[in-house]
């Protein structure tokens, strides 16, 4: 949800600051712009449309040279995108660039337009701009801190003074930023991937705190200019791990790159046949009355197999919330129950106030998080990192199927801990899980068949995903995947509701994508089969290898066996192949699929 870098360095500025942006255009690509100092003066270049725009114009127009500067990739709120819509936006003195939604910008814009302010954008960043701009006299802190004083919102700001050269002024609130040091060289990004070719060294910025970036250095300090010692971070993420290496797509590696990410998860938290999660104590869970898990999109969905998977092995009751409903229905929560949040980036709006709800209410928190020292993973009471590494395709992959992992031990762990299932179960759970990233490699033998059904259906007008218990929860992801990256609509369905209204839309040819990986469910899910068939529908079964009823379906994908606990992370494979596939087909921009954005840090 827009991303924003900044760069102070004896390296050619633009070309830095291009380079940040073009790592974080899965936060948003509508727009982009930079604003340099250049002979002591700002000098701002923007332009509508992807990255690419941007780097045409300063190819044809000459671009700035310039050794500090702040760049910006825009993911659309106030005002739709255009050049005078994007960032940097500017006072007459200062310029910025903004991640995050100022609340009250109508008031503030009225009240600086009753001063006889002028804007020329419909955003609420330039209203920040020119409220900084209304109070700098000269003194840069004193006129943040007025600003935000008035500020109503989240925003992560990258600032520029035009009297004040070579220096870029950072402040955060409920956006992601860090600032890094290179050699000689510093930074501001809003996520880690952006400044990796470059540094491993960042360090995190709080509230209240302002980081002043200057050719001496970092220095980090409060509103009055005091000086606040932090403590410098190391990413361990590898600079590869934020490229293609090789494949056309960074969704398509990242499909690849499930099997290592799942063992990274899981392998150093199976000891001696017990689950451990570090800082979490042995008996954590340990009567637990009731779980509520709270998630967004992808990582919601992972939260539906969660549910399954709690339910089944340790018989609690499991509530699954989508954030921004969770947030404002005034949830009941009892004595002992806890929070389950799932987040991929751990700055996703409604999952963090969310979050902020059940703590502000007494309950007990573990956040499921990918983004090391993310909001969400340093506001919860515990934190279970997923080792997927940096995940850029906007459709989530790879991090589902950590979360999923991640899920089943949790699962398990509260079992064991609540008397559920008893030592040898708990043993064998254990071994079983570690078989999970070798079965995920064999179902990823499935791709050129996918390549193949996708072939078939990729004219499709509208598809229907239909399953039961876990494989109705995987039905969504995978509904999910093809819609927001090849833009056909699809509805996921639990089989046995589709009778109940939906069937109304099976005809002739209609495509039907059945998962029935679960023992108990197969047959009910087969008998929804010969029911859409009897209505015309083409349908594709997921199943294991040689299940009975495999003969009602027109095409076949065929999963290793496992314990149905596991299935989901199976059976979702070939569903992401098959959108991948299908959105290829279609000329699809697949790692940027339209209006979306990766990280969603407003409401
Ligand atoms: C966006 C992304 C999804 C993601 C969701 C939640 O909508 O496009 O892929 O699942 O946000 O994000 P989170 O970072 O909290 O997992």
């Amino acid at each position: 949800m827009c991303g924003i870098v900044g760069y102070i360095g004896e390296k050619n500025c633009v070309d830095v600051l291009l380079d940040g942006l073009s790592s974080l255009e899965y936060r948003g690509y509508d727009s982009a712009g930079i604003a340099v100092f250049e002979n002591g003066e700002v000098e701002t270049v923007k332009s509508c449309g992807r990255l690419v725009n941007l780097r045409d114009k300063l190819k044809s127009d000459g671009a700035p040279i310039s050794k500090c500067g702040i760049g910006h990739t825009r993911w659309a709120t106030h005002g739709k995108p255009s050049d005078a819509n994007a960032h940097p936006h500017s006072g007459s003195k200062v310029t910025i660039v903004h991640n995050g939604i100022i609340e009250n910008y109508v008031d503030l814009k009225n009240s600086l337009q009753e001063k006889g302010v002028k804007f020329i954008s419909d955003t609420d960043t330039e209203v920040a701009a020119k409220l900084i701009d209304y109070y700098y006299h000269n003194d840069p802190l004193a006129a943040i801190k007025s600003a935000l004083s008035r500020i109503r919102g989240s925003f992560a700001f990258g600032i520029l003074f035009s009297d004040i050269p070579d220096t870029i002024y950072a402040v955060r609130k409920d956006s992601p930023l860090i600032v890094a040091e290179g050699d000689g060289e510093s930074f501001i990004a809003s996520d880690i991937p952006a400044v990796l070719k470059y540094t491993r060294k960042y360090y995190l910025i709080e509230e209240n705190e302002v980081a002043v970036l200057t050719k001496r250095g970092i220095r980090f300090c409060d509103f009055d200019g005091e000086t606040i010692e932090k403590e410098m971070q190391t990413a361990t993420w590898d600079i590869s791990a934020a490229e293609k290496g090789g494949y056309r797509h960074f969704m398509l590696k990242e499909i690849y790159e499930q099997p290592k990410a799942i063992k990274d998860t899981v392998s150093p938290r199976i000891i001696d046949g017990k689950i451990v999660f570090d800082g979490i104590k042995d008996g954590e869970f340990k009567g637990i009355s009731q779980i509520h898990i709270v998630a967004c999109g992808t990582a919601m969905h992972a939260g539906m197999v969660g549910k399954y998977a709690i339910e089944s092995l340790a018989r609690i009751p499991v509530n699954v919330d989508i954030a921004s409903e969770f947030r404002y229905r005034d949830p009941i929560f009892g004595k002992n129950d806890y929070l389950i949040i799932i987040s991929q980036s751990g700055e996703t709006a409604d999952t963090l106030a969310a979050l902020r709800l059940a703590r502000s209410r007494g309950v007990k928190t573990i956040a499921v998080v990918n983004v090391v020292g993310s909001s969400i993973a340093r506001g919860a009471d515990h934190v279970i990192y997923t080792w997927a590494g940096p995940e850029i395709a906007v459709a989530s992959t790879k991090a589902y199927s950590v979360q999923l992992s991640v899920m089943y031990m949790l699962a398990a762990r509260i079992a064991f801990e609540n008397n559920a299932i008893d030592n040898s179960k708990y043993t064998e759970f254990c071994s079983e899980i570690l078989k999970l990233p070798e079965a995920v490699s064999q179902t990823l033998a499935q791709q050129e068949n996918c390549q193949r059904l996708a072939s078939i259906y990729q004219n499709a007008h509208s598809l229907f995903f239909i399953g039961r218990g876990m494989d109705y929860a995987v039905s969504m992801e995978g509904s999910l995947k093809l819609k927001e990256i090849s833009y056909i609509h699809s509805e996921a369905y639990a089989a046995g509701e589709l009778k109940h209204g939906t069937i109304s839309l099976i005809v002739e040819g209609m495509p039907v994508i059945a998962v029935a990986t679960q023992r108990q469910l197969v047959e009910k899910t087969v008998s929804n089969i010969k029911e859409v068939k009897a209505r015309g529908a083409n349908v594709l079964l997921a199943c294991r290898e040689g299940e009975n009823g495999v003969g009602e379906a027109d095409e076949l994908i065929e999963l290793p066996d496992m314990p149905d606990i596991f299935m989901p992370s199976l059976a979702v494979i070939p569903l992401q192949l098959f959108a991948y596939y299908m959105a290829v087909l279609r000329g699809c921009d697949v790692d940027k699929p339209r209006n979306l954005a990766k990280s969603v840090t407003v409401e």
